[in-house]
C-alpha cells in the first residue's frame, strides 16, 4: 500500500518555520518516576511542579514537558489502561494539582502536553462495562465484538482470526457473558475500541476539547495507527520467521487502515482550532517512510529508527540518511534516542563500547539528538546519563514483563522507568528518606543526580544544559536544513544545518579514541562547542581547513564564517 496522508503542501518548506513545535524541544515526564511529594514513593503532579526549575530557562531550557498518562487507570499497563479520560488519577494529585501545574509551567515558558489513549481503554472503564454487560444497549458496539470462528477439537471457541496481541498470545478474549470474542491489540485488560462505530471519534473528540480548554498545548497520541482495524476483520498475512509472533505476520488489517486519515483530519482540525497547539503521533510499527507519510503541519509523529540503531557512524549514519530521504526537505520528523518503552540509551549505546564510556556516549549521543533536523524529545534522566537499572524477574512490576516466556520474549520496562534522582541524600530527593520507592533507584544515584551535576561543569547535565542554549542561539540548529557532510575516517559522522545563509557544521566521533579526520568541507572558525565537557566558547578553528583532530567519543558543534 502506498501512503500518503500528509497535509503539508510540498511547495510550503517547513523549515522556514519559527513555531515552538518545530523548534523546540521537548521533555517526557514519567509521572510516577519523576518527584513524589506525598512520601508514597510514587511520583505525582505537585512534585513535578516543585521541580520546574530543573526544566525551565535556569535549568535546561525545555519548551515543552509530556506527561505520560495521569488519567485514573487500575494500573495493569501502568495508565495505558484508563478508566476515565477526563480526570486525574488520584495517585497523581487531584485536577487543582493539574491545573496548578499547567499555570506554573506555562509562567516558566514551558508548555504541557498530555498523552492520550484513544486506542482502547481500560477493562474497568464504564464504556466497557455497559459495552460487556448489554450488547443491545448504547455502548453495546463500541468495542470489538465478535463471534467464534466456529470450536476448535475440545469444544473451545475458536478466535475469529489470527490477529495477535503485542503484549503475547491471542489478540482475542472470550468473554463468557456475551459469549463473543474481544479484540486487544495490548493486555485483555486493554480492549480496543470500535472506531467504526461514529459515537466512538465523537466521545474522543469529546474530551479532547476538554483538555483543551483546560489549558494544555499538545497531544502524544499512542499508538495512533492502529485506531482503525478491517471492517471484514481479515486475517494478516504471514511474515516469515522471526523472533517474536507478533513480528511473524505482516500487519495489514489491523493498522493502519484507510479510514484513519478522515479521523486524523477531524482531530487536526479540532486542535488546530486554537493556536499554539501540537500534537505527536506515536507511530506503532513501519519505519520512516510510513512516519513521513502522516506528518503534518504541528502534527509530529515519532519514528523510531535512530532509537533502533546500535552506536556506530555506519548504523547511525544509514538512520539519518533514511529519515532525511523518508521525510524529505518539507516534512518535520522528531528525533529520539530513549523513552517509557526503550532501554535507555546512555546504557544502551554504551553496551557496544563498554559502559566505563558511557557518559561520553551519553554526551555525544546529545549533540547527536540536539543537532539534527528535527524536533528533540528527551526522556527524563536522560540529561543525567542515567541508565537502565536491573530488575530482578519475581520483582517485575511492567505487567508483559511478567508475561515473557519461551513464546513471548520481552524485555522489562521498569529497566527505564527507575525514580528519578535529584539529590545525593537517601532515596535521592525521590520521595521521604523513608519511604519505599516504587521502583528501585539506580544504583549510582548518590553520585549520578541533578544536584551533583549541576554544580560539575564537566557533567553529562551541564552539557546538555549548554547544547539547548546552543540551540535556542543558532537558529540553524532549530529551524535550518540539513545536509551530510563527507567524512573520511568509519568512525565519523558530519553534517551541516543552514538558515539563511548560516551555517553550523557538527562533527561527531564515535570511537572512543582520537581520530582525524579530513571533510568534506572547510570546518570553518566560527564558536565552537566541544561535548566532551568543555564549554562553548569562542575558539580557535578545530582544525586547519578540511582537518579535524577529535579526541575520543568528542562531538563539536562550529559556526561557520567561511
Ligand atoms: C504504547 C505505549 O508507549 C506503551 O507504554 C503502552 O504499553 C502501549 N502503547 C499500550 O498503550
Amino acid at each position: 500500500m502506498t501512503l500518503d496522508h500528509n497535509a503539508v503542501r510540498a511547495d510550503q518548506p517547513v523549515t522556514a518555520g519559527d513555531d515552538w513545535w518545530q523548534t523546540g524541544v521537548v521533555y517526557q515526564i514519567y509521572p510516577r518516576s519523576f518527584a513524589d511529594s506525598t512520601g508514597d514513593g510514587v511520583g505525582d503532579l505537585p512534585g513535578i511542579m516543585a521541580h520546574l526549575d530543573h526544566l525551565g530557562r535556569d535549568g535546561l531550557g525545555v519548551d515543552a514537558i509530556w506527561l505520560s498518562p495521569i488519567y485514573p487507570s487500575p494500573g495493569r499497563d501502568l495508565g495505558y489502561d484508563v478508566s476515565d479520560h477526563g480526570a486525574v488519577d488520584p495517585i497523581f494529585g487531584s485536577m487543582a494539582d493539574f491545573e496548578a501545574l499547567v499555570g506554573a509551567a506555562h509562567r516558566q515558558g514551558i508548555r504541557v502536553i498530555l498523552d492520550l489513549v484513544m486506542n482502547h481503554t481500560s477493562d474497568r472503564h464504564p464504556w466497557f462495562r455497559a459495552s460487556r454487560a448489554d450488547p443491545a444497549g448504547p455502548y453495546g458496539d463500541w468495542y470489538l465484538w465478535r463471534d467464534p470462528a466456529g470450536r476448535d477439537r475440545r469444544g473451545r471457541p475458536r478466535p475469529p482470526n489470527n490477529w495477535l496481541s503485542f503484549f503475547g498470545g491471542s489478540g482475542w478474549t472470550w468473554d463468557e457473558g456475551r459469549r463473543q470474542f474481544y479484540f486487544h491489540t495490548f493486555l485483555a485488560e486493554q480492549p480496543d475500541l470500535n472506531w467504526r462505530n461514529p459515537a466512538v471519534p465523537g466521545a474522543q473528540l469529546g474530551m479532547v476539547r476538554g483538555w483543551l480548554d483546560r489549558g494544555v498545548d499538545g497531544f502524544r497520541l499512542d499508538v495512533f495507527n492502529t485506531f482503525f482495524k478491517h471492517a471484514d476483520f481479515v486475517a494478516n498475512p504471514g511474515a516469515g520467521l522471526r523472533r517474536q509472533a507478533w513480528d511473524r505476520q505482516r500487519h495489514v488489517y489491523d493498522q493502519n487502515q484507510p479510514e484513519l486519515v478522515e479521523f486524523l483530519a477531524r482531530f487536526r482540525t479540532e486542535v488546530d482550532g486554537r493556536p499554539g497547539r501540537m500534537t505527536v503521533g506515536e507511530l506503532f510499527g513501519g519505519g520512516a517512510e510510513t512516519a513521513a507519510s502522516f506528518a503534518a503541519d504541528r502534527h509530529l509523529i515519532f519514528d523510531f529508527v535512530l532509537l533502533e540503531r546500535p552506536w556506530s557512524a555506519a548504523a547511525f549514519g544509514t538512520a539519518i540518511e533514511r529519515v532525511e530521504r523518508a521525510f524529505g526537505p518539507v516534512r518535520w520528523p522528531t528525533v529520539v534516542l530513549s523513552n517509557h518503552d526503550r532501554p535507555r540509551h546512555a546504557s544502551r549505546l554504551a553496551r557496544e563500547i563498554g559502559q566505563e564510556h558511557r557518559d561520553a556516549v551519553a554526551k555525544a549521543a546529545a549533540v547527536i539528538l540536539l543537532t539534527l533536523r528535527g524536533t528533540p524529545f528527551l526522556y527524563y534522566g536522560e540529561e543525567l546519563g542515567l541508565g537502565d537499572i536491573a530488575v530482578r524477574r519475581a520483582e517485575a512490576i511492567d505487567p508483559p514483563a511478567r508475561r515473557a516466556g519461551l513464546f513471548f520474549p520481552w524485555w522489562n520496562r521498569d529497566g527505564c522507568r527507575s525514580p528519578m534522582p535529584w539529590t545525593g541524600t537517601p532515596n535521592a530527593g525521590f520521595t521521604a528518606p523513608g519511604a519505599r520507592t516504587w521502583l528501585p533507584l539506580a544504583p549510582d544515584a548518590a553520585t549520578r543526580n541533578v544536584a551533583s551535576q549541576a554544580a560539575d561543569r564537566e557533567s553529562v547535565l551541564a552539557t546538555y544544559r549548554r547544547l539547548l542554549a546552543t540551540r535556542r542561539s543558532l537558529r540553524p540548529l532549530r529551524a535550518g536544513t540539513f545536509r551530510r557532510v563527507g567524512a573520511d575516517h568509519r568512525d565519523v559522522l558530519a553534517w551541516i544545518r543552514e538558515a539563511a545563509g548560516e551555517e553550523v557544521l557538527v562533527v561527531v566521533n564515535f570511537a572512543p579514541r582520537p581520530v582525524a579526520v579530513t571533510l568534506g568541507v572547510e570546518v570553518g572558525s566560527g564558536t565552537w562547542l566541544r561535548a566532551d565537557g568543555t564549554h562553548l566558547e569562542p575558539g580557535p578553528p578545530i582544525g586547519p581547513d578540511r582537518r579535524v583532530a577529535l579526541r575520543p567519543l568528542e562531538a563539536v558543534i562550529s559556526t561557520r564564517r567561511g
